[in-house]
């Protein structure tokens, strides 16, 4: 099971593709960390319940400005042993101590780099940004190196017509960084629609891209580095760029992945928590979570959310698929 948790809203960067874009007036929720220890605690005892493993997945906002992220991976692994990650977009991992903590309690660590040098730092507000985390990702590789462990390192990119051409080039650089994979999402448009008209991917942007994909894939693996995603994931990104919507009928909702927002409502989605989201007040037992894909499937029956209709729900289209 996959528990993607939205810990924050606050955000230090000001990508103009993203929601959260720390320059927006808009209200910024942070979840509580009493709440987050306590489903931490019924997510422990599933997992040895059920022997499914857990992974809890801190997002935001900037997950790594959240003020208890320390403190909750450190009881959900050392205490409760469950499995941590994060994406984040490395502001935090230029302190060395930092990067110890990641290293010795993260399972997964994905780092958002969307682009080469100047245009990565434009991309995210972040002046010296590239140059920073081209410092920052093959430290962290190194000192997985001397520990001998540590966590999947991954690189994911935002794809728009500003960055596609450039993304091989960027892929063989990260290779360099010492990282074990690379993802990638499409710009998505219900972040910003402002931006997206004229950064979206067009169809002949994503048939190019789709057609270089196996080469650029296949020269990556001779260089241990997996570049993830799905032939469905390339569907989607088709049918996006084609305007065409694709409806998922049952995405069997909390089966495998879980989301949670900073108000502690987990639902199937992050597009879908608004409707048919369930409190965690009210997941206090075991029984409660095997119970908890069928009474979201009966929600999203009855209520049906919009998004689904359009399904844009990353994990659903194998952008992990190996
Ligand atoms: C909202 S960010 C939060 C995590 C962290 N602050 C970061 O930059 O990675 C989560 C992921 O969504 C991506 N993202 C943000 N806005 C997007 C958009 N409009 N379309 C697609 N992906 C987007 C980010 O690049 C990142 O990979």
């Amino acid at each position: 099971m996959i528990v993607v948790w939205r810990i924050t809203q606050h955000c230090n960067l000001s990508c103009p593709f993203c929601s959260f874009d720390r320059t927006r007036d808009v209200p910024r929720v942070e979840a509580d960390l009493a709440t987050v220890l306590n489903f931490g605690a019924v997510l422990a005892a599933y997992q040895h319940e059920t022997d499914d493993r857990v992974l809890v997945s801190w997002i935001g906002g900037e997950p790594l400005l959240w003020r208890h992220w320390q403190e909750a991976t450190r009881r959900l692994v050392g205490e409760l042993g469950l499995r941590v990650s994060a994406t984040t977009n490395g502001t935090a991992l230029e302190s060395g101590n930092v990067r110890a903590f990641v290293v010795d309690h993260f399972s997964e660590l994905t780092v958002s780099v969307d682009a080469l040098g100047t245009q990565h730092d434009v991309l995210r507000g972040w002046s010296g940004g590239f140059a920073a985390l081209e410092r920052i990702v093959p430290a962290l590789a190194r000192l997985k190196r001397e520990r001998g462990a540590g966590p999947l390192l991954r690189i994911n990119a935002v794809l728009m017509r500003d960055n596609l051409a450039g993304f091989a080039a960027l892929c063989q650089r990260v290779a360099e960084w010492g990282v074990q994979e690379i993802s990638f999402n499409q710009l998505g448009g219900r972040d910003r629609p402002e931006y997206f008209p004229s950064h979206r991917l067009r169809p002949e942007d994503v048939a190019e891209f789709a057609a270089r994909l196996p080469e650029l894939r296949a020269s990556l693996a001779e260089r241990g580095v997996r570049l993830v995603g799905g032939d469905g994931y390339l569907e989607r990104m088709r049918a996006s760029a084609a305007g065409e919507a694709r409806a998922v009928p049952d995405c069997r909702p909390g089966q495998t992945f879980l989301f949670i927002d900073e108000q502690g409502r987990t639902a199937p989605c992050n597009y879908t928590a608004e409707q048919i989201g369930v409190p965690l007040s009210e997941l206090g037992t075991t029984e409660a979570m095997q119970w908890l894909p069928a009474r979201l499937a009966t929600a999203r029956k009855r209520c049906r959310p919009a998004a689904c209709e359009d399904c844009h729900s990353t994990q659903v289209w194998e952008k992990f698929a190996r």
